[in-house]
């Protein structure tokens, strides 16, 4: 079947989509039917194993169309050449997915967190997501609605660590708890506009991310952690942002969702 043109299928950008938890968003999002923008701060066009470039080769294997942005999300001064290649190619933007994000170099006491760390985590995981959301809406909220297609959406990819302590990574969570009310105001100032915004927050997913403590959450999932018993894995948040995408959750601004295997649960 001859593929539609440009500009007549929904578009989404997702923010570090190499690898991880954003290939699983970017996959999930192309099998929808979406041209996906996928911007990573890592950008090597000769490798095809891994990163943009393999995912570029994943999607065009599902009959899909990516376009690969290089780019650092905590630049916000760069936000504007990032949107404006993916509008450029794909005629519009009907979702942002804010799922880039970093994990503190070292894991130390909260009376140990450095100033450093605490604003590289804060940049990039609050700050450069809050102005490329602003950015976005605008966007949004300028184009023609797309004809048949999904309501304009903003997902954030905050985490459980939005709401639970890891006293060894106070500066993470207190980005993801930034994160998570970043998602609240803008669900408040965007629902009477027709933009969704939903926060997906993930719980022990396995990723290069969480490769270093492999052994650690291997244990505290055999113990009884995760009352889903398993690790989870990039295509389960990458089918959640699928269903927002979609718009399965069409009256559900504001919603947060839990992709934690059961670890919202309290239990005694
Ligand atoms: N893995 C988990 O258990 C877990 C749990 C909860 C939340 N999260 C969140 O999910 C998101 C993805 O996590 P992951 O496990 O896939 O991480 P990951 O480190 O495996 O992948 C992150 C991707 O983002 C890119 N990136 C990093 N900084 C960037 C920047 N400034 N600009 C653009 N791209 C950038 C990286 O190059 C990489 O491709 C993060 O926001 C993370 O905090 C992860």
């Amino acid at each position: 079947m001859p593929k539609k043109p440009r500009g007549s299928r929904p578009a989404a950008v997702v923010t570090g989509a190499g690898r991880g938890i954003g290939r699983g968003i970017v996959l999930a999002l192309a099998r929808e039917g979406f041209d996906v923008v996928g911007i990573d701060i890592v950008f090597e066009p000769g490798d095809r194993r891994k990163g943009l470039f393999e995912v570029k080769e994943r999607v065009r294997e599902l009959g899909g169309r990516f376009l690969p942005v290089a780019g650092d999300i905590a630049r916000i001064e760069d936000h504007d050449r990032m949107l404006d290649a993916a509008a450029g190619v794909c005629g519009r933007i009907d979702v942002l997915v804010n799922n880039a994000g970093v994990a503190p170099a070292e894991r130390v006491g909260v009376l140990e967190t450095g100033p450093a760390s605490y604003d590289r985590l804060l940049s990039t995981n609050a700050r450069g997501p809050f102005f490329l959301s602003q950015n976005a809406a605008k966007r949004m909220l300028a184009q023609k609605p797309l004809e048949n297609g999904p309501a304009p959406a903003i997902v954030f990819i905050t985490s459980i660590s939005a709401a639970v302590s890891s006293a060894s990574r106070a500066e993470y969570c207190i980005s993801k708890a930034a994160l998570s009310m970043a998602a609240t105001v803008f669900a408040d100032a965007l629902a009477a506009k027709g933009i969704g915004v939903y926060e997906v927050r993930p719980g022990i997913i396995a990723t290069d991310m969480t490769a270093g403590v492999k052994k650690r959450y291997d244990r505290l999932i055999a113990e009884g952690l995760v009352p889903q018993g398993r690790w989870g894995r990039p295509e389960d948040v990458g089918r959640a942002v699928a269903a927002l995408a979609r718009g399965d959750f069409a009256f559900s601004t504001g919603a947060v969702i839990e992709v934690s295997g059961g670890m919202n649960v309290r239990r005694l």
